[in-house]
């Protein structure tokens, strides 16, 4: 146990308590905002860094939650100091947040240097605001917690639920065979997204906060709440009231984030059929915490995990459903003989505290270990001669024929080519045809697109076919579906053999066996390769020169090489 921290010796104290001259402007800069000394003297300083945006739909409430949070950190005698940084709208920014989830973890991490922080609530939800707020705390390692935005509520259209995400792509598929009429289309536009919050669905936004959650770093079971429930606010409030105590105790997110806990948070996204997206960002997390995380122990906790959350895309309700049924330390109760409890989370305490007494309330939405879903989690981890460093697929969200499967490419070379061939009548593609995508990876799209659940052909849709094996180094929206294989490393625009696939070359996907294989032989393979001509990166300068000169592979997690690791930094020099 560590000592409790002392008024003098908290971090902000070089700024505000030292008889100097600087921390006199500091002082007056204070007054300047309208707050006393009695107001902040000796008092931790509580930094909230919000990601609200008008361009981020999905932060709405965030003005509102930052307040929840401030009235928590003055009820427990702490000063809040909101901070905005760079918000990653996943609708709207392009070519994908992706792209910037390094520069959103910089913008936190640097914040948290270079201002007067003690603590700090990370205000967070969409996608890649979460992997990208937690590498930046972890990397500062201040006392640390996550407001999640907590998900949306159900969507609606005449009276049939909709899922973000996941009905949109079930519907476009309609609409594109010619079952869906457009007066049909627009009112599911108004009805799918029907308030502020994240997709309701088991995309990546619910995997990150559930498994975030599971880690440790929210308030146990604060993930499920969702946006709109008054609940939501009272969870903001408590973190803003907890955050203070943290400070005093000095729990620091390296405290927390261990192998360990690392290993719960991707055994409850397996759990949960979660989205593919988890592997890199959790890769990511753990490599900023300096905790031991590859694709190879991915997949075994995958393997042993069985799949009990019945939500969708891999199951059939919504993260609403799931909240009633008991939500996720219902979940984690269920999985307890699977999870290391000893684990300690933001409250000081363990998580076999935090899931004592926690039930289930719906065997339908949160199955049992009797029976559920699937016998083992809903991501592989694939390996072979197409993908070296590995690749993924989430086979629950499949066609079960697809997951043993051989057929010949179809191969596009970039989106553009995608766009421009896959609805011609003449493309010579079968519903057993293998639908290969290049370029779409970290550098080639460059920023790793959620590209990977490419279109089916109009013409096999209009057959009926729903499902195709599909190939690429992109990545996959957490509430798409299909057997997508995703994240094929090293990728085609640095060389991977990826690159090297030709229409009508025979691949073979073996999920039970964990296979993906390419039927063209070594001599071959090199033969191409020596043919083969790089891209140059498309950045002269800029964040994207950076990003192309650092980022790193998907199975390293797509963080940039200079941002790893634990070495630490000290604090500014104050002059
Ligand atoms: Fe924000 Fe899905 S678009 S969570």
């Amino acid at each position: 146990m560590k000592p409790r921290t002392r008024p003098e010796d908290l971090r902000s104290h070089r700024w505000f308590g030292r008889d100097d001259l600087r921390s006199w402007g500091h002082r007056s800069r204070a007054r300047q905002a309208g707050f006393t000394r009695e107001d902040m003297s000796g008092k931790p300083v509580i930094a909230i860094l919000n990601t609200w945006s008008d361009a981020n739909p999905c932060h709405t409430h965030f003005r509102l939650r930052a307040e929840d949070i401030k009235r928590g950190v003055w009820q427990a005698g702490g000063f809040p100091m909101e901070i905005p940084l760079l918000t990653l709208g996943e609708t709207f920014m392009k070519p994908s947040t992706m792209l910037y989830r390094n520069l959103l973890a910089m913008d936190a991490e640097e914040a948290l240097r270079s201002y007067p922080a003690d603590g700090v609530v990370l205000l967070g939800g969409c996608d890649k605001t979460v992997p990208a707020l937690l590498m930046g705390a972890t990397s500062a390692n201040l006392p640390a917690i996550l407001v999640p935005a907590g998900p949306m509520l159900r969507g609606n259209w005449r009276g049939e639920t909709l899922g973000s995400g996941t009905d949109v792509w079930k519907y476009w598929a309609e609409r594109r065979a010619g079952t869906l009429d457009e007066c049909s289309w627009r009112e599911m536009e108004d009805g799918i997204a029907r308030s502020f919050g994240t997709c309701m669905t088991m995309g990546t936004a619910s995997t990150m906060t559930s498994a975030v959650d599971a880690l440790g770093m929210t308030l146990p079971g604060a993930s499920s709440i969702p946006a709109a429930d008054s609940a939501h606010p009272r969870m903001a409030s408590a973190a803003g009231r907890r955050i203070v105590e943290m400070v005093w105790e000095d729990l620091r997110p390296r405290d927390i984030m261990t192998t360990a806990a690392f290993e719960n948070a991707v055994t409850t996204a397996m759990a949960i059929g979660g989205s593919t997206n988890a592997i890199i960002h959790l890769i990511a997390m753990a490599g900023r915490a300096g905790a031991a995380l590859d694709l190879v122990r991915f997949d075994a906790l995958s393997r042993r995990t069985p799949f009990i959350a019945n939500i969708r895309p891999s199951g059939a309700f919504l993260m609403e459903d799931f909240y009633y049924a008991g939500g996720l330390l219902a979940a984690l109760a269920r999985l307890r003989d699977l999870l290391d409890t000893s684990c300690v989370n933001v409250t000081g305490r363990t998580m076999a505290d935090a899931i004592e007494g926690a039930t289930v309330f719906n065997d339908e939405v949160i199955a049992s270990r009797e029976q559920p879903l699937g016998p083992e989690g809903g991501v592989a981890v694939l390996r072979g001669n197409l993908a070296p460093d590995g690749a993924v697929i989430k086979h629950t969200a499949a066609e079960r024929r697809l997951l043993q499967h051989a057929g010949p490419a179809v191969v596009f070379r970039n989106y553009n080519d995608l766009a421009a061939r896959i609805d011609d009548p003449a493309l010579p593609v079968t519903a057993d045809s293998v639908l290969v995508l290049q370029d779409a990876g970290p550098l080639g799209a460059p920023g790793m697109p959620e590209w990977g659940m490419l279109p089916l052909p109009k013409k096999l849709l209009a057959q009926g076919v729903r499902d195709m094996v599909r190939i690429s180094d992109a990545r996959m929206s957490g509430t798409a579906y299909g057997a997508c294989v995703l994240h094929v490393a090293p990728e085609s625009f640095v060389g991977g053999p990826l690159a090297f696939v030709q229409d009508g070359d025979i691949i073979e996907l073996d999920v039970p066996a964990r296979r993906l294989t390419l039927r063209v032989s070594d001599d071959e393979l090199a033969r191409r390769r020596a043919s083969w001509k790089p891209r140059q990166v498309a950045y002269p300068r800029g964040y994207g020169h950076l990003y192309a000169r650092h980022v790193t592979q998907a199975n390293r997690g797509c963080d940039f090489d200079f941002l790893e690791g634990t070495a630490p930094i000290a604090d500014p020099e104050i002059h």
